[in-house]
């Protein structure tokens, strides 16, 4: 299929009525290439043939089951899949490769689940977290989310105070400044909690080697570190984990997003060394009505099956690489502008462009593509197509956007 054709609309604010693969229409019947797919979450694009076979097939026979106390047979097949996964990705030793998990409803419901399980395992409460962080909104998560400080000033007051925020390392002189920073306060604290690639905040990678010398040196004091892969994982930076692709060894991973296949579910999976801080005589301390429930758990099995068969991890790896060098070779003219990114989740800083990133977004939607935008001044136009796009599609839509911007400039 080739570029969108957008019969006499001028889209602003558009509804969607339905999906199909990497393109999604809205209700005039005009269509979009999805370059946002469900902010990253649409990792096999939208309608995928086996997320809606395990929908349809799972729909007619088990609804809800009860959490932990009889869960259904697809929520043990998918803790099952999620610890080989994670279990085969690792490095660690033997006895450590046991992976145990917590489901959840949401990223931010995972990222709960980890900063409880942290100090469950420490009896500490502290965290040390980064600024421009997104962990998600709920009160865990926002405690330790730093971007916008409008997130959190309504709520200042029912938030964790023991949070200590430190520079997210976007080069290499941060880096060095960073760990200095960090080493006194691991004595203080339970957790560290970090986002590989900084999404929100406009995709921002670390210097190579940073996370994998703060988990290190967060295991030598005793702190369990937490890698925030809600957004990141099973793929969509180019590897199943991207903290694991760059040798790091956090304790505990948090997936979500992309897990479902576009149906609500989230993770957090750890090693049973630090998750059998869990384990009590008395009455579970953490669960939730419909936490794993079977729709999810099978849309995610599927997801996994998919990502698997049709080894969209080394694509989205090889796509995303030529479609960041396509992305640079159009815009290198353009003065502002930035390309950053792994796999399929790529960042276009826009800043020095007039509207920034909502004027660009707006103009491309005009053009017939999807976007979102993040950073901390909506400068950066954040790109999350299904791992599965056509390449032609990405091509295309590099040649529109060097026109778009070119046009504004
Ligand atoms: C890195 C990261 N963590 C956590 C979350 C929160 O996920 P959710 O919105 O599903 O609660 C997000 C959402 O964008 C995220 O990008």
């Amino acid at each position: 299929m080739g570029p969108p054709r957008l019969p006499g609309a001028t889209p602003s604010g558009i509804v969607l009525a339905r999906g199909e693969g990497a393109n999604v229409y809205c209700t005039d019947d005009n269509r979009y290439v999805d370059l946002a797919a469900g902010f990253g979450s649409l990792l096999l694009g939208h309608q995928h043939p086996q997320v809606v076979e395990a929908l349809t097939r799972q729909s007619q026979m088990l609804l809800q089951a009860l959490g932990d106390v009889y869960p259904s047979e697809s929520k043990v097949r998918l803790l099952e899949a999620l610890a080989e996964t994670l279990s085969s990705a690792q490095k660690r030793s033997k006895e450590d490769r046991r992976m145990l998990g917590i489901l959840g409803q949401s990223g931010a419901d995972a990222l709960t689940a980890a900063l409880k399980t942290a100090v469950l395992h420490t009896g500490k409460s502290g965290v040390i977290a980064f600024s421009g962080s997104y962990h998600g909104l709920s009160y865990g998560p926002l405690a330790v989310t730093d971007l916008r400080p409008s997130y959190r000033a309504p709520f200042a007051g029912q938030l964790a105070q023991n949070v200590h925020f430190v520079p997210f390392p976007r080069d290499h002189e941060t880096a060095e400044r960073c760990l200095a920073l960090v080493e006194p306060l691991l004595a203080q604290v339970g957790a560290v909690v970090f986002e590989p690639i900084q999404g929100r905040a406009g995709v921002w990678p670390a210097p190579a080697g940073f996370w994998k010398e703060l988990c290190s040196r967060a295991r030598a004091q005793g702190v369990v570190s937490i890698a925030d892969e809600v957004w990141t994982g099973l793929g969509r930076a180019g590897a199943w984990f991207a903290t694991l692709a760059a040798d790091a060894e956090p304790d505990l991973i948090c997936l979500g997003k992309g897990l479902g296949g576009g149906l609500p579910i989230s993770a957090c999976l750890g090693p049973a060394s630090i998750m059998a801080a869990w384990s009590r005589k008395e009455e579970v301390v953490h669960t939730s009505t419909f936490a794993g429930a079977p729709l999810a758990t099978e849309t995610a099995l599927a997801t996994l099956d998919v990502l698997r068969t049709d080894q969209l991890i080394v694509r989205s790896h090889n796509v995303g690489e030529s479609f960041l060098a396509e992305l640079r070779e159009q815009l290198h003219m353009l003065k502002g502008t930035a390309v950053r990114g792994q796999g399929l989740m790529v960042g276009v800083d826009v800043g020095d462009f007039r509207g920034q990133g909502r004027g660009v977004q707006k103009a491309l939607l005009e053009r017939g593509y999807l976007t979102t935008s993040g950073g901390g001044e909506r400068n950066v136009l954040v790109l999350t197509p299904a791992l599965n796009i056509e390449p032609e599609l990405l091509s295309s839509f590099a040649t529109t956007l060097r026109e778009v911007l070119q046009k504004m400039a």
